[in-house]
């Protein structure tokens, strides 16, 4: 393993902590690792191990040099907070090249060259920005989340169907586990120039969710596909908001055109096994609510 100094961003949310327990998993020094979060407090687990700790914000270039000093490798873990990302990641990538980073690792969307996922635009401007800031970069070009779903999954139970606009529109998720391995996978590589890794598991589309979720629960939950219109009145019914309620619709009318598909085998290939299955994701987290 080459002896560097590796950074994630995000650490104390789902996927970068995931991504420092892959590390330490994979034998990295925990002194190796940097652990770049907003409230140090949030990661003391972490901390105890042995991992560096670092304070930043993306909003803050002052604190992103600083925490980005001897790093070699950065895992830039996309910013939850949507509408400022290009910005907030726009100040990293000029952190980490002011740092001397040798390559930069972003978390991006599936399918970014042609996608039309509502979700998409911060993304690919971020993949320009980094292009244009010439530093090496990998993008983890990450499909959904399984998670986006079976965190439904009592939800789903108790209400027997799964209502949402995709039509038969195929879903490449995969588990966070599954990717946040992968990213670990990519940042330990030595690579040469850019790279493009188009990320997800095998595809299903929203009835075989509901197929597979019968099947391990033992309870029979149906998918009930509406139209875009009708999706929009029900989620408000349910108590989102107008703007919400339309923008939850987008993203399954995205799945209906086929942007959240992928026959890449980059995931099982960075993992050198194959992706956690659909129902093994299910059954676990039936298995901690039961
Ligand atoms: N592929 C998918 O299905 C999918 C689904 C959801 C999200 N995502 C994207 O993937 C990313 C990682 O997913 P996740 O599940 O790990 O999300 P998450 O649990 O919400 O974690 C987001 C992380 O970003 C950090 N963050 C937010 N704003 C920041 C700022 N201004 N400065 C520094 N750190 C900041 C958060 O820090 P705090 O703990 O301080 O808030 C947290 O550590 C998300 O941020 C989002 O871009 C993808």
């Amino acid at each position: 393993m080459t002896n560097a100094v590796y950074a994630v961003t995000g650490a104390s949310g789902h996927l970068g902590r995931l991504a420092v327990q892959e590390l330490l998993a994979r034998g990295v020094r925990s002194s190796d690792i940097v652990a770049i979060v907003r409230t140090r407090g949030k990661v003391a687990d972490v901390a105890q191990r042995g991992v560096d700790v670092r304070v930043a914000d993306y909003t803050r270039p002052d604190t992103l040099r600083t925490a980005l000093v001897s790093v070699d490798r950065l895992l830039l873990v996309s910013s939850s907070e949507a509408g400022q990302r290009l910005a907030q990641h726009t100040n990293v990538i000029a952190a980490a090249k002011t740092a001397g980073i040798s390559r930069i690792l972003y978390t991006g969307i599936l399918n970014a060259d042609h996608t039309t996922n509502p979700l998409a635009g911060e993304h690919q401007q971020t993949e320009r920005a980094l292009r244009e800031a010439g530093l090496p970069f990998t993008a983890l070009r990450n499909g959904w989340y399984t998670e986006n779903y079976t965190d439904r999954l009592t939800h789903y139970v108790e209400a027997g169907e799964i209502v949402g606009a995709a039509g038969h529109g195929r879903i490449s998720a995969a588990s966070r586990q599954d990717y946040a391995a992968a990213a670990v996978a990519a940042l330990l590589q030595n690579s040469e120039g850019n790279r493009t890794y188009e990320l997800g598991g095998p595809a299903f589309d929203l009835f075989e969710l509901a197929e597979t979720i019968t099947r391990i629960t033992g309870t029979n939950v149906r998918y009930r596909d509406l139209s875009l219109d009708e999706y929009v009145e029900e989620l408000e019914r349910s108590g989102l908001g107008e703007k919400a309620a339309e923008f939850v619709a987008a993203l399954d009318a995205s799945i209906s055109r086929g942007d959240l598909e992928t026959h890449s085998q980059d995931l099982e290939r960075l993992l050198e096994r194959p992706t956690t299955s659909l129902a093994d994701v299910i059954r676990s987290t039936h298995d901690q609510r039961v």
